[in-house]
């Protein structure tokens, strides 16, 4: 496996990417697996990046504090056969003088009132170090988790609409036994926090059973009430505009967010779900 800091090299492209930023954990094993699946289907190779992205932190402290592990990450990768980790200086991405864009920015980083609201200018430095990525390595397919489902759906709208010829695929929430939603944060959940945090899954299982959207909606916020869960949102949208559901809608999402004992949580299941 090949540990690139610097120029990407050209015989890599062409390749399954995975965007992280490092402290790769349960739930990156499973995009990794699929992007190493996927580049041996195609006869080319997976690239799993790591590049810490100061751009989409809304509170410099989260920065200074995110773990960066890269040793282990690269541990991981090499164990899964992915044919190179990619892990760029903040120079090399953001090159001092050189504007590197912003948009276009599609609708869905905006209009839904979801992770556009609770984290203003988040969603726009997502999609810019992505677009940024995918230019520095030229991938054929990238896997993104469906955890991150606002995000997912932002890559997927970038890349259908500026034509990037660029296949993204989501791949389901990995869970930890009891319904957690795999994530580098649930290590910060102590004691009652982690028990408290499983309404999350709980009442997304339970709002797959309704009947209505309307009906899904409250036994989602109830569930989470009940646990003492004070959510930022709980809703069911249109999966892919992530509005709310319309007579044209063809498929559902329900999406939470919600601190848990300090930490900000975020999970989704599509609606109706039978909870696998
Ligand atoms: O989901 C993440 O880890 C990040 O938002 C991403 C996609 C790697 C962009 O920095």
């Amino acid at each position: 496996m090949r540990e690139i800091r610097d120029d990407f090299p050209a015989d890599l492209a062409g390749c399954v990417v995975v965007p992280t930023m490092g402290a790769l954990h349960h739930g990156h094993t499973v995009l990794i697996r699929r992007a190493v699946a996927v580049a041996k289907a195609r006869g080319t190779g997976a690239v799993v990046t790591i590049f810490v992205n100061p751009t989409q932190f809304n509170d410099p402290k989260d920065l200074d504090v995110y773990p960066r592990t890269f040793e282990a990450d690269a541990r991981m990768c090499r164990e899964f056969g992915v044919a190179a980790v990619y892990a760029p200086t903040v120079g090399a991405v953001y090159p001092p003088g050189v504007e590197v864009p912003v948009g276009p920015i599609p609708a869905i980083a905006s209009e839904p009132g979801l992770e556009d609201w609770f984290r203003p200018g988040h969603l726009e430095g997502v999609a810019q170090v992505v677009r940024r990525l995918f230019v520095m390595t030229s991938p054929s397919a990238a896997v993104f988790g469906e955890k991150d489902w606002q995000q997912y759906r932002l890559v997927a709208d970038m890349s259908a609409n500026e034509g990037l010829g660029i296949e993204i695929l989501g791949e389901p929430t990995a869970r930890e036994p009891d319904g957690l939603a795999s994530s580098s944060r649930n290590v910060h959940l102590k004691g009652e926090a982690r028990e408290q945090s499983v309404a999350i899954s709980r009442g997304l299982r339970a709002a797959g059973v309704e009947r209505t959207a309307d009906g899904a909606e409250g036994t989602l916020r109830e569930v989470l009430r009940e646990a003492g869960i004070e959510y930022e949102y709980a809703t069911v949208r249109d999966s892919r505009t992530l509005l709310p559901p319309t007579a044209g809608t063809t498929a559902c999402r329900a999406l939470v967010a919600a601190p848990v004992g300090g930490t900000r949580l975020i999970d989704n299941a599509p609606w109706p779900w039978d909870g696998e």
